[in-house]
């Protein structure tokens, strides 16, 4: 492509590091369009354009980055999200345009915890059944706490952003509606106070929600921490500024070798 107009960036967001990337670029003259899921009613809207919902798979995507003349894609999807990375690396490989994965890092288990790492929710049941757990905290977004409801012998003390839609059917739980970031004294006190015995989370990284963890660890407590999906191999950075350099790099070489 011999390059006559700006350079127009897909950034495929909703996490706080494609807001932080999109306010970042702001400044310069590339076209910046902001793509979210659609999964929040009145989503704060990032710097630069924006546009809501799914593509219609590899193909719907193939044809919005040639419709829209995309020059690159960040995908800087939540590190569960399993599927919107995979239609991002085939639609670039497709059209030759460079993608780029940002994403933070997991979490690393330091010296006291007790961490028991999960692939999927059955084996996260699994784990707490062997444990003998009797108070559960599930850290969990409310699309995840189904395979929790066959664990009837179990008290949950469900956190989660909104409600589950519709309600589940829990042997045994309260439901206690929060948005992170949580501060390290009161992951204290809900862990006191609810006597907690077991926590259930994803390993999402960042600093928001790592308090629990912390609190955790204080208190001997088990984790049982869902790993990450696999993802596709294409290059990656942890931090805002490490893909505004390979953005840089990465639309030089798209516009002199055309
Ligand atoms: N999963 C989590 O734990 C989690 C947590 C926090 C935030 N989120 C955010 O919520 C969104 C949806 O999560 P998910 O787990 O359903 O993702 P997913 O499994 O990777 O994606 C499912 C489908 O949703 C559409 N989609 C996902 N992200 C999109 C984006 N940024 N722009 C346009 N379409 C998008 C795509 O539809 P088409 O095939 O039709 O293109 C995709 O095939 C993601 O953007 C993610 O960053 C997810």
């Amino acid at each position: 492509m011999r390059m006559t107009e700006s350079p127009s960036i897909l950034i495929l967001g909703g996490t706080s590091e494609g807001y932080a990337l999109a306010e970042a670029l702001s400044g310069s003259d590339w076209r910046l369009i902001n793509s979210l899921a659609g999964r929040t009613s009145s989503p704060r809207l990032p710097a630069g354009e924006t546009r809501i919902g799914g593509f219609g798979g590899v193909a719907g995507l193939i044809d919005y980055l040639r419709a829209q003349r995309i020059t690159a894609v960040i995908d800087a999807t939540h590190p569960f999200a399993a599927t919107m990375g995979w239609h991002a690396a085939e639609a670039c490989q497709a059209l030759a345009r460079p993608l780029l994965r940002l994403e933070r890092p997991a979490w690393q288990p330091e010296s006291g915890d007790r961490w028991h790492s999960v692939p999927d929710w059955d084996a996260a049941c699994a784990t707490l059944r062997a444990l003998g757990a009797r108070r559960v905290l599930l850290a969990l977004g409310r699309q995840d706490l189904e395979p929790f409801v066959k664990l009837t012998t179990v008290h949950f003390m469900i956190r989660c952003v909104s409600p589950p839609d519709p309600p589940l059917a829990f042997a045994d739980a309260e439901l206690r509606l929060a948005r992170g970031p949580f501060d390290l004294d009161s992951e204290r006190a809900l862990l006191d106070t609810r006597r907690i015995d077991a926590i259930v989370c994803k390993n999402s990284g960042g600093e928001a929600t790592i308090a629990k963890l912390i609190a955790a660890r204080e208190r001997a407590i088990p984790v049982v921490m869902r790993q990450r999906p696999r993802r596709p191999a294409v290059p990656s950075r942890t931090d805002v500024g490490g893909a505004q350099d390979w953005l840089a790099a990465a639309i030089k070489v798209t516009t002199t070798t055309g």
